[in-house]
């Protein structure tokens, strides 16, 4: 793990910023994204470069189940609205929320990602040290899935939602092998409500109660910190 600390998020998004333009220019062909809080500022650099993605696909980590792609709080919208209506990729994956059939949806997102090798993942971690909407205890082999969201989960995001009831039980998540498979990954994570799950992803044992531990075993993990999140490294 190459691990890089910056005094503020601000310094930390450039920094990030400056990789994934870096690796644009030298032919990235499937770029993974995420969303939340914390890449927003990275995808507001990105869609003011104007750079031309023609030629580039992106693949999303995740979509809650139940959510249509018109609704606000859907990962599908916030893609849109952040980052896909300023930028002409070649093709934009996410999980479809509202699939009549979720399992085959799983299925059917696993194919794309086949199709589509990841070069570069950007992830951000919840606060429990969940990737993707993998929540601790789950599979390292794990591919696209079905997952349950933990009360805590469900209680960081409900920032996001009128009510706390609005807030989507399950999502559709690219697993923990699907995640492992790029080639590259990224991760960001910034504010002191991170610093313990950062710990354990860097310091801790490699195990399933930490899911994003699992990128001490990447060959090509690039973790960005500020400052705040780095707080609890020795
Ligand atoms: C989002 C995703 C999640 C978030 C994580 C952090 O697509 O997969 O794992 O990256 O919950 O969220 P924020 O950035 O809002 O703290």
């Amino acid at each position: 793990m190459n691990v890089l600390i910056f005094e503020s998020p601000e310094e930390a998004t450039q920094a990030a910023f400056e990789i994934v333009m870096k690796r644009l220019e030298s032919g990235l062909r499937t770029i993974g994204l995420a969303t939340g809080s914390t890449p927003l500022k990275l995808y507001e650099k990105l869609r003011n470069t104007n750079t031309d993605v023609s030629h580039v696909t992106t693949v999303n980590l995740d979509e809650y189940v139940g959510l249509e792609p018109t609704d606000p709080q859907s990962y599908n919208y916030y893609m849109n609205e952040e980052l896909f209506k300023y930028m002409n990729f070649a093709a934009t994956y996410v999980p479809n929320g509202v699939a009549e059939d979720p399992e085959q949806e799983c299925e059917r997102y696993e194919g794309i990602l086949k199709k589509h090798p990841v070069d570069l993942q950007i992830l951000g971690m919840g606060p429990n040290g969940h990737i993707g909407f993998n929540e601790p205890g789950t599979s390292f082999d794990s591919v696209t899935h079905i997952a349950e969201l933990t009360p805590s989960t469900r209680e960081a995001n409900k920032r996001f939602f009128e009510k706390e009831e609005d807030v989507p039980t399950k999502a559709i998540t690219m697993g923990i092998s699907s995640i492992m498979s790029a080639k590259e990954v990224l991760m960001l994570a910034f504010g002191e409500g991170k610093a313990e799950a950062v710990r354990s992803m860097i310091e801790g044992a490699v195990t399933v109660d930490c899911p994003a531990s699992v990128l001490q075993k990447h060959s090509n993990a690039i973790i960005i910190l500020d400052t705040e999140a780095a707080s609890k490294l020795k």
